[in-house]
Order: C-alpha cells, then sequence, then structure tokens
C-alpha cells in the first residue's frame, strides 16, 4: 500500500461513515477496503428496527467487494468514535479473505489519529474449512 492509498483509503472510510443508517445505537461505523488491483470499495453499518438484521459496516464492505468480483485485499480501514476494532464476527469474515490483512483503525474524531493492527493479531485461531 502507497502512502497516497493509505490516505484515500482512510478518507474513504471517514466518507462512508457519513451515510452510516444507525438510528438505533447512533454508533456510526464507516469501512473501506483496498482491493488488490487498487480500487477502493467502501461500507457503513445498517441497523434495522428488527435489531438483530443490523449489518457492520465492514461486513457491507466486504459484500460489496465480493459482489464485484474482487476476493484480495491489501488492507482495510475502519472508522469509528474512538477507533474501536472489528467484532468478532466481522474478523471472522474478514478471515475468509485474508490471512495478515492489515486493519487501519481511525478515530473519526480526531482523523488523524490512526492505529495499526492486522487480522493474524485480532483473530489467532479462525475457524477454517478447507474447500
Ligand atoms: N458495528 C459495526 O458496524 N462494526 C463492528 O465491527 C461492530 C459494530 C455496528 C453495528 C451497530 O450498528 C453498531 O455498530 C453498534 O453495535
Amino acid at each position: 500500500m502507497t502512502p497516497s492509498e493509505r490516505s484515500d483509503l482512510i478518507r474513504h472510510a471517514s466518507d462512508a461513515r457519513q451515510h452510516a443508517h444507525a438510528p438505533y445505537s447512533k454508533f456510526l461505523v464507516g469501512a473501506a477496503l483496498l482491493t488488490e488491483s487498487g480500487e477502493i470499495v467502501g461500507g457503513c453499518n445498517v441497523e434495522n428496527a428488527s435489531y438483530g438484521l443490523t449489518i457492520c459496516a465492514e461486513r457491507v464492505a466486504f459484500g460489496t467487494a465480493v459482489a464485484a468480483g474482487h476476493r484480495r485485499f491489501q488492507a482495510l480501514a475502519i472508522a469509528t468514535s474512538g477507533g474501536h476494532p472489528p467484532c468478532g464476527a466481522c474478523r471472522q469474515f474478514a478471515a475468509e479473505f485474508c490471512d495478515g490483512l492489515p486493519i487501519l483503525l481511525i478515530d473519526a474524531d480526531h482523523p488523524d489519529h490512526v492505529t495499526e493492527s492486522n487480522l493474524c493479531d485480532l483473530l489467532p485461531g479462525r475457524f477454517e474449512l478447507k474447500p
């Protein structure tokens, strides 16, 4: 990932957060994936009055990217108030496509504050089935 791709990815995640549909939790999440080919695909959380139907921003981003034909990714950026890491379900979802995916955690209240993590550290011992 080049420095310019990194800053584009961070901006896309922050922009995607603005589209979050989170009237129940009021917790806005934006995600952006940098694909192997250098494209950026965004996602936001989409809540529902039937709370359990809510979809996390990260899974929206992965689903959108996969539907557009992408299967390999260079990095994931997530923007939240506080710079939170992804939930366990999203870690497992991401692990379907990437082993050591770098993950940038953006504090939306301080956009210059970006913490770098990766999927290996966040999800040791993922569930895996060999196709
Ligand atoms: N959420 C995400 O979008 N990603 C996560 O990794 C954790 C939680 C959303 C779901 C819900 O809309 C809100 O944040 C509060 O849980």
